[in-house]
């Protein structure tokens, strides 16, 4: 665990796509372990927005910020409702990770429309990092049907060690571009 989130995890995300100098929104980041991956990713030309209704959390990551005194993050508190307060075409990545699972069918879509309205065209990607498959509603194949239905198709797939919950697992990230 500790091995992935000094170095093997930054290893997963420049994989999976995360460059220097992009601009992401990490939806629904928690306390903020890929948040910071990907901050110093992204360096200084970059930019990390962490965006979740959970005070808690949020503030966790406040800390995290302040004493390692990060200049790349930006934190975006909402209510549950989705609605991302971000232009139309800004962003190179929207992570979703950990995260669908947790919201219910109309969020599902409106969520996957707010991300559609911000990624840039052609470049910009939505990153899913499929959890709970099985559980809550998650059925992979509704899930690759609803990305579709929502205007982006798959483009490729990765096999990786990845935090999840307090652990490392498995797991299968989506890279979706919008068609
Ligand atoms: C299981 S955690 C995953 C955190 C992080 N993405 C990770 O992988 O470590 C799920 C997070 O999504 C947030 N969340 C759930 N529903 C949300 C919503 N409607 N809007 C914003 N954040 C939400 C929760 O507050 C929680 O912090």
């Amino acid at each position: 665990m500790e091995v992935w989130l000094k170095s093997k995890g930054e290893t997963v995300l420049r994989e999976i796509g995360i460059k220097e100098g992009q601009e992401i929104l990490d939806f629904g980041c928690g306390s903020g372990t890929y948040t910071q991956i990907a901050s110093k990713i992204v360096g200084n030309e970059g930019k990390i927005y962490a965006l979740d209704n959970d005070e808690e959390s949020l503030n966790e990551l406040t800390e995290k910020i302040q004493t390692q005194k990060i200049t790349n993050i930006e934190i975006i508190k909402t209510s549950k409702e989705i609605g991302i307060t971000l232009k139309d075409n800004s962003l190179d990545v929207v992570l979703v990770y950990d995260v669908y699972h947790l919201l219910d069918k109309e969020d599902r879509i409106t969520l996957l429309k707010e991300i559609y309205r911000i990624l840039k065209d052609k470049t910009g990607f939505l990153s899913y990092f499929a959890t709970h498959i099985g559980y809550h509603g998650i059925d992979l194949e509704e899930v690759k049907k609803k990305m579709e239905n929502s205007g982006f198709k798959l483009v490729k797939e990765f096999h990786k060690p990845m935090f999840h919950w307090s652990w490392i697992e498995e797991g299968t990230v989506y890279s979706y571009y919008k068609k």
